[in-house]
């Protein structure tokens, strides 16, 4: 058996910590390596491939660093680079290492919560239009009908901590009319985009009780959990010092700062290149 290592957690920015958090709380018993690359976020408006390549060059220093397992806690790299990843970049790769994203296990479970199939998915331009969530859910819950809308300013306004200015929340307002718009019974929003937990009072707030709005932390932290205990190779290939790391590509002291909103405790992070 090879080294072991920890589950490596990538990001095009803070959002992932939204996952993190929630994967510490279920499986706190692992290491864990964050790596979110803030010099280059956000990836939501960016092209397949240069999502593609920046993921990659996230995925190779995670796997430098000892990672088995790295999953990619961005809808965005999910949707834009994780298949090519999955299918070409890792194929003469080593065997023991995998790559896993968070549209799947999501849309696993998405389809059952709504009672009347009527589902709003709400995420940035680039995992909306890759049609990522429409096309799974189709083939795995071929009963709902799904509604999507990209909310290109959202994770701005949430990087940089702006979705509670009063034009933030008109912005944001706006964006969930658009989407109630097109269907008037949809009961579920699910949240694909990691960034958007940060928000969920707010969207609740405006959206009221009728309609349940669904984070996908816990989801993706469940399917975590029952991926392990299924695997039990790769179980055996991540080491288990209950520790987690912090890497970005930013400054580290503007990472500690803004990733203190995330997390709600103050961490400690590198700065690296890419
Ligand atoms: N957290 C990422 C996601 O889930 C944000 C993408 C971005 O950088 O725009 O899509």
């Amino acid at each position: 058996m090879d080294k072991i290592g920890p589950i490596g957690v990538f990001d095009s920015g803070y959002g992932g910590l939204t996952v993190l958090q929630e994967f510490i709380r279920v499986l706190p018993e692992y290491d864990y390596l964050y790596l979110g690359d803030n010099a280059r976020a956000p990836y939501g408006n960016r092209s397949f491939d240069v999502v593609h390549e920046f993921t990659l060059e996230a995925v190779n220093y995670l796997k430098n660093q000892g990672c088995k397992l790295v999953i990619l806690a961005c809808n965005t790299s999910s949707a834009k680079a994780l298949r090519t990843i999955q299918q070409i970049d890792l194929v003469h790769s080593d065997a023991n290492f995998r790559v896993l994203g968070v549209i799947r296990p999501s849309t696993e479970t998405i389809g059952a919560l709504s009672k009347n199939n009527s589902i709003g998915i709400l995420g940035t331009p680039g995992t909306i239009h890759s049609e990522s969530y429409k096309i799974e859910l189709e083939k795995l819950s071929p009963s709902s009908r799904i509604f999507q809308h990209a909310c290109p300013m959202w994770v701005p306004l949430i990087e940089s901590n702006q979705h509670h200015t009063e034009l933030g929340k008109k912005i944001i307002q706006n964006d969930i009319k658009v989407l109630l718009s097109k269907e008037r019974s949809i009961d579920t929003i699910l949240l694909a985009c990691t960034h958007y937990p940060l928000i969920l009072q707010q969207i609740q707030d405006f959206v009221g009780p009728s309609i349940s709005v669904i984070s996908q932390g816990p989801i993706v932290a469940d399917k975590l959990k029952d991926y392990l205990s299924r695997n039990e190779f790769m179980q055996k290939q991540i080491s288990r010092g209950a520790s987690c790391s912090f890497l970005t590509t930013e400054n580290s002291v503007v990472f500690q700062e803004a990733a203190m909103q995330f997390l709600a405790q103050s961490i400690k992070a590198e700065q690296i290149k890419l």
